[in-house]
């Protein structure tokens, strides 16, 4: 299973924060809006990721994350010039995507809660899953209705009359058939790819799985001031009740096992003294101690 991160667009409800840095780099308290999804993904078992954004931002996005090698996974990178759509992500890495099955995730959906995801993934074997969240106000986002089965019924795009009041989040699991119905989608009314429109395709063939998100899950999305205010004060009232960070890739990547504890440690050396590296030599020391050493 491979990954795309959607972390592109202009930005533009974020100006003037936007005009010298991309949206998905902004800080959510106290890591930068892009740790949150790619730790998602790690958390997951994901280890191949392809991360799209603008040219102009692309190079900041290689500079933060580097190759992977230091977390055990590997990036790659892609361009998209102006933003098409959401489901242009499919076109733009198609042979980043090859005969996998992919993994899209935006990268400003903050995700915070149990292993819903890595049991959805792994329970893909055809066709595609979403995931289901109750909000307040459902008619922002792409709306679904779904059967006691977890069958979907109908999905629609920023309705003005929401059918349930479940939003379809940011993270969409797809087999290898997404590359060909993102080839023949056509732009929509705003001129963009949907991914809405993908994933009614699925929903066609009746291959669209809906895994409705447990109570305690929380989703954010950081699209607004506001919301990433907001993002912002969760992240950090769970941090601080907690004594754990959410978001924190390195931890993601020792648990995981796709870096050993020494490499955990080295990464540590490379960093300023500051909370971040408090925090993860805790982490170091505590995986020690409960002999997760590698
Ligand atoms: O957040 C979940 C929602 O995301 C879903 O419920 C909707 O079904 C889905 O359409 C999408 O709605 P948004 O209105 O939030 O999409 P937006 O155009 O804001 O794009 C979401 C992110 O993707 C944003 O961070 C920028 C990035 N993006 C978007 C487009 C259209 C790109 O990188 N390239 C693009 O071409």
């Amino acid at each position: 299973m491979k990954a795309i991160v959607l972390a592109g667009g202009n930005g533009s409800r974020l100006y003037p924060l936007t005009q010298v840095s991309s949206k998905q780099l902004q800080a959510v308290f106290d890591k930068p809006m892009i740790y949150y999804p790619i730790t998602v993904l790690l958390a997951a078992g994901i280890q191949e990721i392809c991360l799209i954004s603008t040219p102009q931002d692309l190079p900041r996005f290689r500079q933060l994350l580097g190759n992977g090698a230091r977390w055990g996974v590997s990036f790659d990178y892609r361009e998209q010039p102006h933003p098409g759509g959401i489901a242009q992500a499919f076109l733009i890495a198609e042979d980043f995507i090859g005969k996998d099955r992919v993994v899209l995730m935006l990268g400003d959906n903050i995700f915070s809660g149990s292993d819903d995801f890595p049991r959805a993934l792994s329970q893909l074997q055809e066709g595609a899953a979403i995931f289901a969240y109750h909000v307040s106000d459902p008619e922002r986002y792409g709306v679904v209705e779904f059967d006691q089965n977890g069958l979907a019924l109908t999905l629609e795009e920023k309705p003005a009359r929401p059918r349930s009041g479940f939003a379809v989040p940011g993270i969409y699991i797809y087999d290898n058939q997404v590359v060909e119905i993102a080839r023949a989608l056509r732009p929509s009314p705003r001129g963009e790819l949907e991914i809405t429109d993908v994933n009614l395709e699925y929903l066609r063939r009746n291959q669209l799985r809906v895994h409705r998100l447990s109570r305690g899950f929380a989703w954010l999305d950081a699209g607004t001031s506001t919301a990433l205010q907001e993002a912002s004060a969760y992240v950090e009232a769970i941090e601080r009740r907690q004594g754990i960070k959410i978001g924190c890739p390195e931890e993601a990547a020792l648990v995981r096992g796709f870096i050993g504890i020494e490499q955990f440690e080295a990464l540590l050396q490379n960093m300023p003294d500051c909370e971040y590296r408090t925090y993860l030599k805790n982490v170091a020391a505590e995986s020690r101690r409960l002999g997760g050493v590698k």
